[in-house]
């Protein structure tokens, strides 16, 4: 283990309370900025507010060691240490750009609480050349003569295996400018280079476009393979087949070519569209990620013209639905293909059954219960009487199902998979359909 630092990070939401609580499970000091005491209370009694796996095992630890912290007091957090991480929200603004107001709020409070050297480093994925506007807003509001470096460190977590992603980096980018900068990193990060994974350090623009590039590019992995599914529906092919042919190609790889309903949640959608904006601003006619992003709408909407094509009507229908985050492991709905296709179910006047097992409360605040919207804390419950079973979250226990107290439970046995989560082939007893497959 490298030497311990003290480390301040701001914002606790999924990326910034993953990064708090890693840092100090490595054994340095973290204090953890919040913008509200809202939640102030069960975080320091070591509960994460939100779901990861593995975070709140990890943040209690680290908080009766008495490694972690929180507060809301902005000059606290400034004067706590010399490196800060910027891990605040960069949403979608209304013109598809990357909203950056946190990320000035923040940098302003900032700079007007400086006491000595600090490097702050951007951690929220933010649009190429931002630590420049960065670095001038912390010049004009700081003590004249302050010294500091802006840095950033662009994060690769996925949401639900968090705390592993970050442990386990395949990669880590650090953007610098300066050899204080680069020392400080290296010390930080010493117990995962000395583990063989990769640092990679260049500047501050290259590390900030890498972000926006890595993730576009797996935006347009998972069209391309919905876009052969689509294909394979109506040429009788088994899109499965055809991943695992063109996946064997080392150059291709396996992952990230499972068709389905398409990407969600609060990175790939906002960061293809920033990117899109960002090529724009520069001149440039992003077409190819335009066209990503037109296949990943359609998949909502040609899963939803399946289930009416096999439902005929969807109104009074029973219609159970398992899964409503994004994705499997997190119970974050931003973006999830579930809020359109509930949405449009609930106009057509369908009964819906709601299950998942970690967002039901996230997604209660959009879809109240009512008489014909009714959420269940078991897997099997939802499909008493149901007339079509919907799979829209690959989740492991729905994986997992027993099949023959799914039949017994529903009206009719009919499934249609979004995430082709079963083998077809298994499937023998239900009116089995999934994407693009035989
Ligand atoms: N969620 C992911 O999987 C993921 C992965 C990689 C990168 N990112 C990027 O990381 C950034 C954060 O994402 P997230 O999912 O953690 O967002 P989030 O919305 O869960 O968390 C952001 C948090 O910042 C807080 N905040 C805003 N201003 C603040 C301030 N002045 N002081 C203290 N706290 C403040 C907000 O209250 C919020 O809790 C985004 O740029 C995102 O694109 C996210």
């Amino acid at each position: 283990m490298g030497d311990l630092m003290k480390i301040t990070v701001i914002g606790a939401g999924y990326v910034g309370l993953v990064t708090a609580v890693c840092f100090a499970d490595l054994g340095n000091e973290v204090l953890c900025a919040k913008k509200t005491e809202s939640n102030m209370d069960i975080l320091k009694k070591g509960i994460s507010p939100i779901y990861e796996d593995g975070l709140t095992e990890m943040l209690k630890k680290n908080v009766e060691d008495g490694r972690i912290n929180f507060t809301t007091d902005i000059q606290e957090a400034v004067n706590f240490s010399d490196i800060i991480f910027i891990c605040v929200g960069t949403p979608q603004s209304e013109n598809g750009k990357a909203d950056l107001s946190q990320v000035e709020d923040i940098s302003h409070n900032i700079a007007r609480y400086m006491n000595g050297y600090k490097l702050i480093v951007e951690k929220s994925t933010v649009p190429v050349n931002t630590h420049r506007w960065v670095k001038k807003t912390i010049k004009r509001y700081a003590p004249e003569g302050t010294d500091f470096d802006v840095a950033s460190n662009p994060e690769f977590l996925r949401e639900g295996t968090g705390v592993y992603d970050f442990m386990n980096p395949d990669r880590i980018v650090v953007g610098v400018e300066s050899d204080i900068a680069k020392a400080l990193f290296k010390k930080l990060y010493d117990p995962f280079t000395e583990k063989g994974h990769h640092l990679l350090i260049t500047n501050p623009s290259t590390a900030e476009l890498i972000k926006h590039a890595s993730n576009s590019f797996l935006a347009m992995k998972i069209s391309y393979i919905n876009m052969i599914a689509g294909l394979c529906d109506k040429v009788d092919v088994d899109v499965e087949m055809v991943a695992e042919g063109i996946g064997l190609d080392e150059r291709v790889g396996k992952k990230f070519l499972n068709a389905g309903i398409g990407y969600g949640g609060s990175c790939f959608p906002k960061d293809v569209k920033a990117f899109i904006k960002i090529a724009e601003d520069h001149g440039l006619e992003f077409g190819l990620l335009k066209e990503a992003e037109k296949i990943n709408a359609h998949q909502r909407r040609a899963f939803l013209d399946k289930v009416e094509d096999i439902l005929w009507i969807n109104k009074d229908k029973n219609i159970a639905i398992w899964g409503l985050a994004f994705k499997p492991d997190t119970d974050d709905i931003r973006e999830a293909p579930a809020i359109d296709i509930v949405r449009e179910l609930k106009e057509n006047g369908a009964n819906l059954l709601l299950h998942d097992p970690e967002a039901i409360n996230n997604f209660k605040k959009i879809f109240p219960e009512s008489d014909h919207l009714k959420y269940y804390e078991d897997q099997y419950e939802v499909l008493r009487n149901a007339d079509a079973l919907l799979i829209i979250t690959e989740w492991g226990l729905y994986r997992s199902a027993n099949l023959k107290k799914v039949k017994k439970l529903m009206r009719l046995p009919i499934i249609i998979d979004g995430r082709n989560i079963f083998q077809p082939e298994k499937m023998k007893e239900f009116e089995y359909y999934s994407m693009g497959r035989r």
